[in-house]
């Protein structure tokens, strides 16, 4: 059975955390599934460590679509959540509100993600009321990251904090199932989570939203190119497959692959 809308409030409700890993082809995301993950999503992320790309901007409602189709085919238990991405929902409601329905329509996603507050709580609502769920994003939301100049911490000061704390407030009442709280600190996220009925998925955001988000290629040791100070790696995959390939190379330099027992 997949897991829904429903299961995501009462996972609130119950004060039971919420699992959630970015995926973006077939063998992670069926990884992701089958170790029993809650959400995935299919990040814009995928800009950067899928396309190699410096910053999350360029990717394409056609490039997420073709991936969140995939990620979609190779799951049967989460709920797969496709990231909007950049000047796909900003222009106007209207756009917003086709392209949303595209990654359900073409891709099979069971809900969309947009970064921002107060300036996009009209694409919100009018998606929402299309019914399609929607997660939102606030603090260091990285399609901003011209204007911000850098993927730094969020609401230190007071009027910012206020600000995130007011826009989440608009979030939920504008619709939204669930807000991703981005590099912001603990106690900001503690508040904001203990004042919305909406869970809060945290990522570097502290230990006490309702769950967690990571870039799976952060977590597996597999982006090599900066790693943020809240990202725990389990595992540093990029060496380990290195190590594989040039071991490779060098069995088939030295003729000791492919042996007997995998010739014919
Ligand atoms: O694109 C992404 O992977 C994200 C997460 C960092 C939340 O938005």
């Amino acid at each position: 059975m997949r897991f829904t809308v429903v299961d995501l409030f009462n996972k609130k409700k119950q004060r039971q955390k919420i699992t959630m890993l970015t995926a973006y082809d077939y063998p992670f995301a069926h990884l992701v599934d089958e170790a029993g993950i809650d959400m995935i999503l299919v990040g814009d992320s995928l800009s950067m460590v899928i396309q190699g790309k410096e910053t999350t901007l360029p990717v394409t409602m056609d490039e997420m679509i073709y991936h969140t189709k995939i990620v979609v085919n190779a799951t049967k238990r989460a709920m797969v959540v496709a990231d909007m991405p950049f000047m796909s929902y900003q222009i106007s409601v209207q756009e917003a509100v086709r392209n949303a329905g595209r990654f359900v329509k073409e891709a099979g996603a069971h809900a969309v993600k947009l970064e921002g507050g107060r300036e996009i709580l009209p694409q919100i609502k009018a998606i929402t009321e299309s019914e399609i769920p929607v997660v939102g994003h606030l603090g260091l939301t990285p399609q901003a990251i011209l204007r911000m100049g850098g993927y730094r911490l969020q609401g230190k000061l007071p009027e910012q904090a206020n600000r995130i704390k007011e826009d989440a407030v608009s979030l939920q009442e504008a619709g939204a199932v669930a807000v991703v709280l981005e590099v912001i600190p603990s106690e900001l996220a503690k508040e904001i989570t203990e004042s919305l009925q909406i869970p809060t998925i945290g990522i570097g955001a502290g230990p006490y939203c309702d769950g967690q988000v990571l870039v799976i290629h952060d977590l597996l040791g597999l982006f090599e190119k900066f790693t943020p100070k809240f990202v725990k790696r389990y595992i540093n995959l990029r060496e380990e497959v290195l190590n594989a390939i040039k071991q490779y190379k060098e069995e088939v330099e030295k003729g000791i692959f492919p042996g007997p027992e995998h010739s014919f």
